[in-house]
């Protein structure tokens, strides 16, 4: 599928299997996306650029290879996005964090935006926005614009679980953003809820239900 990775790995199946569950608490709930989050990390990150260096070992010179500096931003959508965010600063701990709050318009099904904080340099940074699921996808390409916007050339998107539907949204809004997830399910619902899924992510993540 263009520009879609299906991240697929057996570790990854299994923490996913375990997060679907309904007896699963909030708590290993919340352990389960921070994992996931950072098994994915390594996949989204395989592109990073590296640089030589030179370095001395306990046996000679040598010159080898280290990250050249890249400049990233996490972009969680609030709020179930926040259970992610950990996972990938794990892997790269020199991210800044942006924060995009949004509600869908029960009447309109519009994303309205509530919150917006992002990187002064968010222009020079690579973005990668985090959301646990890509539904019908009104809000990572409410989200995908607000960063093109502030002139961010580089964005990828990073869900846990997607959906058909929400794919086809995203990719026909932005065919050119790269979108991460571990499993693609089987539809949506008429409430907007991902079949088989995992439930509210949010609820899950935070014990709100
Ligand atoms: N958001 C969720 O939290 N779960 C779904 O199934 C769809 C959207």
């Amino acid at each position: 599928m263009q520009n879609v990775t299906v991240v697929d790995h057996p570790l990854i199946t299994h923490k996913l299997t375990h997060l679907r569950k309904i007896e699963t608490s909030s708590r290993e709930f919340r352990e389960l996306v921070k994992e996931l989050s950072s098994l994915m990390a390594w996949e989204v990150t395989k592109n990073f650029p590296l640089k030589d260096i030179d370095i001395e070992t306990p046996i000679c010179q040598t010159t080898q290879k280290v990250l050249a500096e890249k400049d990233v931003v996490i972009v969680p959508i609030l709020r179930a996005g926040l259970g992610m965010v950990e996972g990938f600063t794990n892997i790269i701990p020199k991210a800044k964090i942006g924060h995009i709050g949004l509600y869908r318009d029960p009447e309109t099904l519009q994303a309205v935006e509530y919150y917006k904080k992002l990187p002064s340099d968010i222009a020079e940074r690579e973005a990668i926005i985090v959301d646990p699921m890509l539904a019908t996808g009104v809000s990572v390409i409410h989200t995908i614009r607000l960063l093109k916007e502030a002139n961010c050339k580089n964005i990828k998107v990073v869900h846990i679980l997607a959906c058909p539907e929400g794919i086809k949204a995203v990719t026909t809004a932005y065919p050119e953003i790269p979108i991460f997830c571990a499993a693609i399910d089987d539809h949506l619902n008429e409430h907007s809820y991902i079949v088989p899924g995992l439930g509210d992510a949010g609820d899950r993540l935070f014990g709100t239900k």
